[in-house]
């Protein structure tokens, strides 16, 4: 006898959108001012911009992406936390496993950033030296990881408050950078995980896709500001 079991599905990801929905997303995070960065932020911002550069570039961007993935993984670990504490109290142990689920859909999506860049930057033939792109990241990351789970820990909402500036920090920099280069719109897209992430009509469509992602992790975790109540303190 076969059991059919009504669970709900993991996240899909932000919304893939058509050539004209991207163009129009553009025009609205460009118009649209940055939200006023915390201390924290720019803290991570400035020796980001110090070392790779205040200008966009796929190499930049890579190293943002192995840092956006962060807050994310230590939600999920903290989520786990939380489900543990609440065993007994079955609602809410629930509640927070699909808080799990939803941090582990949007680090996947950072995931596919960070794979689409690296192919872009083999494509192109940059360089990536060992100081810059793996020693940096890594001390930035091990950073951003532990004063995220303290937030997380003292102030939830700071923790989501944190993310929502980066996040909108990275939505600003992918359409930017897209501005400032109107080459990448006679660049096609290599279309390398196609499957996984969809392909585009240029790498300036790629790159508007991506930056619309980052606007979708800003707002899911700005709601998340408002309802942080199911962390582990509360
Ligand atoms: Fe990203
Ligand atoms: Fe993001």
């Amino acid at each position: 006898m076969t059991i059919t079991i009504d669970r709900p599905e993991a996240p899909a990801g932000p919304p893939k959108l058509d050539r004209d929905a991207l163009r129009l997303a553009q025009a609205e995070t460009l118009a649209t001012p940055r939200m006023d960065y915390s201390l924290l932020a720019k803290m991570m911002f400035k020796p980001v911009d110090l070392m790779y550069g205040k200008k966009g570039s796929f190499t930049k961007f890579a190293m943002l992406e192995i840092i956006a993935r962060v807050p994310y993984q230590a939600w999920e670990r903290m989520g786990y936390w939380a489900v543990h504490r609440y065993a007994g109290r079955s609602a809410l142990a629930k509640r927070v496993f699909e808080r799990i689920v939803e941090a582990r859909a949007d680090q996947d999506n950072e995931q596919w950033h960070l794979l689409i860049m690296q192919d872009l930057i083999q494509r192109h033939g940059m360089k990536q030296n060992w100081l810059l792109h793996k020693v940096a990241p890594w001390f930035i990351s091990f950073f951003y990881y532990h004063v995220s789970w303290v937030l997380f820990l003292v102030r939830p909402e700071a923790s989501y408050r944190l993310n929502a500036e980066f996040e909108d920090h990275a939505e600003h920099e992918y359409m930017t950078f897209v501005a400032e280069n109107p080459d990448l719109e006679f660049m096609p897209d290599p279309g390398t995980y196609a499957d996984e992430y969809g392909r585009y009509r240029s790498v300036a469509d790629l790159m508007r896709q991506i930056g619309h992602d980052e606007r979708m992790h800003k707002l899911d975790s700005l709601e998340n500001v408002k309802d942080p109540h199911w962390a582990p303190t509360r």
